[in-house]
């Protein structure tokens, strides 16, 4: 007998649904929100009423396009192929992210759930993440460690099982994601700058300009001294120590300065926030003893990130493992499968469940 999983991802402005059979993904829909990128950042009110508007459809979409059996059309949907009833049980990302984006997913799963009588499955958005590592082959043996780097998280999470994760370290304070956004923002750059960040550095030299790499114990990470030295190296135009405001130039010369070095300041940055991950993956890999590593999140698409990790890999002899693109930022299909796993548990949630804009682990 097989199991079909429907997912709905609402966590931050991404309205997202996937179909998985047996672990395989059917179907992958996203839409994105246009509406934030005025503003250079994501609002959260806004953000809510796009899912509002989005969400039939994506998860009519993600039905149809799943091509599971011709026919019938459902509730929700009006088209011919689009068959609700199919679904063994409705996943939806309970947490973390805003409450308002999260709270519309969450309350169309519990009434899609309730009107076609299957389970209900409530997901953490970051496990998640780890387990886009599972959806296509080859998938990494247990347990395994995964660095997972987002907009809003940066973790060291080690799995023993789909369902059984531990952090064993965290950021202290930005997100690596951040980290990229925000020093994207100091250079001008439009958000979300992580992207951008990754595509002028493949253009420069990596090595022209050095920050700081923070000494913070164990395995937990720090980005904030970093993006700190960041800015007190634009306000002086590259001129003398980064860590420290001796003088200030003027914008006009801050401006001409990063323009006519964007490339280079971009890859040196990015190069640093590679080696801040890296170097804490190799010290939780030589601490579990592990060496079936991971990365997953938003940041794990930055092409330097990709690289720089199968080197790593190869020298310290790990078996590493990295998602397609498109189950690295944020979707449904990661969602499906993790949905999946908790089924295969028999880890089902009640119509009481409910979004949580901060999660427990
Ligand atoms: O996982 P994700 O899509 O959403 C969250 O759960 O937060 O991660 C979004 C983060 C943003 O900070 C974005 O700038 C970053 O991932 N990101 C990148 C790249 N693509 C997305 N950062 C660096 N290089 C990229 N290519
Ligand atoms: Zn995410």
């Amino acid at each position: 007998m097989s199991t079909t999983i429907l997912a709905i991802e609402s966590s931050c402005d991404e309205t997202a649904a996937s179909v998985c059979r047996d672990g395989k993904i059917l179907s992958n829909i996203i839409a994105g929100q246009k509406v934030h990128e005025q503003y250079g950042g994501v609002v959260p009110e806004l953000a809510s009423r796009a899912h509002i508007q989005n969400i039939v459809p994506v998860v009519e979409k993600a039905i149809v396009d799943a091509g599971l059996s011709a026919g019938v059309p459902i509730a929700i949907g009006t088209k011919a192929g689009c068959r609700i009833q199919d679904m063994d049980a409705i996943a939806f990302t309970q947490s973390p992210g805003l409450i308002g984006s999260l709270l519309v997913g969450a309350q169309f799963a519990k009434s899609l759930a309730l009107s076609i009588n299957k389970p209900l499955i409530a997901l953490h958005h970051m496990q998640a993440h780890v387990l886009a590592n599972l959806i296509e082959e080859p998938k990494p043996d247990f347990p395994f460690l995964c660095l997972t780097v987002s907009g809003g998280h940066t973790q060291i999470v080690l799995c023993e099982s789909p369902i059984e994760m531990k952090v064993i370290g965290e950021t202290i304070d930005d997100a690596a994601g951040e980290a990229f956004d925000k020093t994207a923002k100091m250079l001008g750059l439009p958000y979300p700058g992580g992207p951008l960040i990754d595509k002028y550095a493949q253009q420069g030299n990596p090595d022209r300009f050095q920050f700081p790499e923070p000494q913070i114990p164990g395995l937990d990470f720090s980005f904030s001294g970093l993006k700190t030295s960041i800015l007190y190296f634009l306000q002086n135009a590259g001129k003398t120590n980064v860590y420290k405001v001796e003088f200030k130039v003027s914008e006009v010369e801050k401006k001409k300065f990063i323009n006519d070095n964007l490339a280079d300041i971009c890859a040196s940055i990015q190069q640093r926030i590679i080696t801040i991950l890296l170097n804490k993956l190799k010290s939780a890999a030589i601490q579990t003893n592990i060496n079936n590593i991971c990365i997953a999140g938003g940041v794990s698409a930055n092409s330097g990130l990709r690289k720089a990790f199968g080197e790593t890999g190869k020298k310290y002899k790990w078996k590493t493992f990295i998602p397609k693109l498109e189950y690295c930022t944020d979707n449904a299909a990661m969602i499906a499968v993790a949905g999946y796993y908790k089924y295969l548990a028999g880890q089902f949630d009640d119509l009481s469940v409910s979004a949580s804009a901060r999660a427990k682990w």
